[in-house]
């Protein structure tokens, strides 16, 4: 079937393209490999990892000790080799069905075993880039071994003693063939100490380019992130949507339940505070007496011509509009105004930033835009956003994890009365 002009520039656009997790084994791959997929999932990219860790032991079982991984074991070479090849055929039939990036997430670590993955993906028409992964600080190693190796099925039920000193002969076996990526390998990215340092060779297009940028901001540092809506505003009692609304006297209330909560949850002066331009969040984070910058990029989405409308005026007034929205809340975009696809775009900025931040960080803000910061962080399908539920009043404390997110819900109140909130229907 021909090919439309316009459907032809959505396809030349699509990537098609692996990136290769390379390194040791504890150099953080897969925690790395999982904040890409849920970044690039969450900018809109159909994104998948395929982990051979996983595979190996869902075909060959986990518990596989460190002789398992021996260079000089020549029948369990060729079975490590088996389920990497498995799991790269599954990256390139996915591909065949629409994938768009995949990560394929494995040592890789000696160069014979990159040349054969690249080879099998520019066969496929697919473009490569390595992503290698090197820990020169002996303290990182160690706590990513006590963090999230000991928790591995591989060694369930075992010593915790003689399971880090397996992991650590398994690590040596690697490390006695080990090859560090090379400039005649084509395109990669090098991460040192956990982003200490990058380097990047030839890196070229969007989305690699946009991994760059990510990928240079990401951290260990624990820390946690708080979101929450504004407190209750003067618009919200009304029904109303949008505006530039001042704060009720249960918003105020609020405000000053969230001052006591933050000061007591971050007693230092470490605490940044981010809202939006808009008056009702600028209100709410003020008693807080912190170093706050406000983010046009925060502001609600913009309802356009429903600006300061009812739902129920937009349904009389706007029946089209209000029908429309309603059958497709994720792309819907309000006359002059925004959609959620919208949103996200300009959200990608505080994405990179609160990433960069190592201090704890309080964004008060709107619900449209919380629920997209919100599928971020918990890595929920973009499409859900309109649906995800973003009360008032409510704190969301969502802690990264080496390998996802935790998350607690405080409510602050005031409880307020049923129909003196707006939640976008
Ligand atoms: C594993 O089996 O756990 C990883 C295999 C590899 O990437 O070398």
């Amino acid at each position: 079937m021909p090919v439309r002009p316009s459907e032809f520039i959505r396809l030349a656009s699509r990537p098609r393209l692996v990136l290769v997790m390379c390194g040791l084994p504890a150099r953080g791959k897969t925690h790395i490999a999982l904040r890409i997929s849920r970044y690039l999932s969450w900018l809109g990219y159909r994104t998948r990892h395929f982990n051979v860790g996983t595979y190996r032991r869902t075909r060959l079982g986990s518990q596989k000790r460190h002789e398992f991984f021996d260079p000089r074991n020549p029948e369990a070479r060729e079975a490590r080799r088996d389920v990497a090849m498995a799991a790269l055929s599954d990256l390139c039939d996915w591909f065949r069905e629409g994938g768009e990036v995949g990560i394929y997430d494995a040592t890789n670590s000696v160069r014979s075993r990159r040349d054969a993955v690249r080879a099998r993906c520019e066969n496929e028409g697919l473009a490569v880039v390595f992503i290698e992964s090197i820990c020169e600080d002996e303290a990182l190693v160690a706590a990513n071994i006590r963090q999230t190796k000991l928790h591995m099925p591989d060694y369930a039920g075992m010593d915790p003693d003689a399971a880090v000193a397996d992991f650590r002969a398994r690590i040596a076996h690697y490390a006695s063939v080990y090859e560090p990526v090379a400039k005649d390998e084509g395109a990669y990215i090098k991460l040192i100490d956990a982003g200490r340092e990058l380097l990047a060779h030839q890196i070229q297009g969007y989305v690699p380019s946009r991994l760059v940028s990510f990928l240079m901001n990401l951290h260990l540092v624990p820390r946690s992130i708080y979101m929450t809506r504004h407190g209750q505003s003067e618009f919200n009692k009304q029904r109303k949507i949008g505006g530039d609304s001042p704060l009720s006297p249960q918003g105020e209330e609020f405000s000053a339940r969230l001052r006591d909560y933050m000061i007591a949850e971050v007693p230092s002066n470490e605490l940044m505070v981010w809202t939006s331009t808009l008056q009702r969040t600028i209100h709410t984070a003020a008693r807080i007496e912190r170093p706050t910058t406000e983010w046009r990029e925060l502001d609600e989405i913009d309802a356009g011509e429903c600006d300061g409308m009812t739902y129920e005026e937009i349904q009389t007034r706007m029946p089209r509009e209000f029908t429309a929205r309603t059958e497709d809340k994720f792309g819907y975009r309000y006359p002059r105004g925004e959609s959620y696809r919208d949103i996200l775009r300009r959200l990608d900025r505080v994405i990179v930033e609160v990433e960069r931040e190592r201090s704890p960080v309080l964004i008060v803000g709107h619900q449209a835009v919380l629920r997209a910061l919100y599928a971020y962080f918990m890595d929920k399908p973009t499409r859900d956003c309109p649906f995800l539920e973003i009360p008032l009043h409510t704190v969301f404390k969502l802690t990264p994890t080496p390998y996802g997110c935790d998350e607690e819900r405080i409510v602050l109140g005031p409880i307020i009365a049923k129909g003196e909130s707006v939640t976008l229907p």
